[in-house]
C-alpha cells in the first residue's frame, strides 16, 4: 500500500472508531487545532455538509448554546441539535431559508463543497471553484462583521482569482492543507478571518 493510501485508511479507521461519519472531520479538527475557529456558543453554517462529519464536530464544540446548520444536495441523517437542509447552493430559496433559521448573523461559515468529479481535472477544478463562489456569495449575506469562514478549493487556474476575491472582504486569508488531506490531492483550505462587509447584502429578502 502506498503511503498516501495508508494515511487515507488511517483517518477512515479513526473516523469509524470515533463514530464520525466521514474522514473529512479530521481536516476540520486539525485546522481547528491550529487556528481555534470553533468555539462554544457559536452560530455556524456548514455548506456542502453531507454526510455530516464536520457537523458532528461543530455541534460538539459549540455546545448547548450554539446553533449549527448544515446544507447539502443530499439528505443528511439527523444529528442531535443540528438543523439540516436538503438544498442546492444554487437554489434562490436557499439563502432566505438560512437567514430565517439563523435569526441573525452567523459567526462562522464552513464550505467543504465538491462536485461529483469527472476525472478531468480542469473541469472538476472549475466546477468546484464555481460552487465555492456560491458559498462565498451566501457568506456575504449571512456572516457577521469580524466573523470567519473556511472554504475548500481545488487548486488550478481559477484559484488565485478566488483567493483575491476573498482578500477583498476578509482582513486575513490563510492557505492551509491539514495532514488529513492527502498530499497528492490538490485540495487546499482557505481560512478567511475577520469579515469586513462592504455593503448590505441581505438584498435577497
Ligand atoms: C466532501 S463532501 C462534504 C463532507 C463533509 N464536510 C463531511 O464532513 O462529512 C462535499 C459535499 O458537497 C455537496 N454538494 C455538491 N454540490 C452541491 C450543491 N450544488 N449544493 C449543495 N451541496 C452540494 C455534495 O453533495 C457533498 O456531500
Amino acid at each position: 500500500m502506498k503511503l498516501a493510501d495508508a494515511k487515507k485508511d488511517q483517518y477512515r479507521k479513526l473516523a469509524k472508531e470515533n463514530s464520525y461519519r466521514s474522514r473529512a472531520v479530521y481536516k476540520l479538527s486539525q485546522i481547528n487545532k491550529s487556528y481555534h475557529i470553533l468555539k462554544n456558543g457559536m452560530k455556524i453554517v456548514d455548506i456542502g455538509a453531507a454526510p455530516g462529519g464536520w457537523l458532528q464536530l461543530a455541534s460538539k464544540l459549540t455546545g448547548n448554546t450554539g446553533l449549527v446548520i448544515g446544507i447539502d444536495l443530499k439528505e443528511i441523517e439527523p444529528i442531535p441539535s443540528v438543523i439540516t437542509l436538503k438544498r442546492d447552493v444554487d437554489d434562490r430559496e436557499t439563502l432566505p431559508t438560512i437567514l430565517e433559521i439563523l435569526g441573525g448573523k452567523a459567526d462562522l461559515v464552513l464550505s467543504d463543497l465538491a462536485p461529483n468529479v469527472s476525472g478531468l481535472w480542469e473541469i472538476d477544478h472549475l466546477r468546484q471553484i464555481d460552487l465555492t463562489r456560491k458559498a462565498l456569495e451566501i457568506t456575504k449575506s449571512i456572516l457577521r462583521q469580524e466573523g470567519n469562514a473556511l472554504y475548500k478549493v481545488f487548486q488550478g487556474e481559477a484559484t488565485s482569482e478566488f483567493v483575491a476575491d476573498t482578500k477583498k472582504i476578509f482582513s486575513e486569508v490563510i492557505l492551509t492543507k491539514p495532514d488529513a488531506s492527502r498530499k497528492q490531492s490538490s485540495e487546499l483550505y482557505l481560512l478567511c478571518r475577520k469579515y469586513k462587509p462592504t455593503k448590505i447584502y441581505n438584498n435577497y429578502l
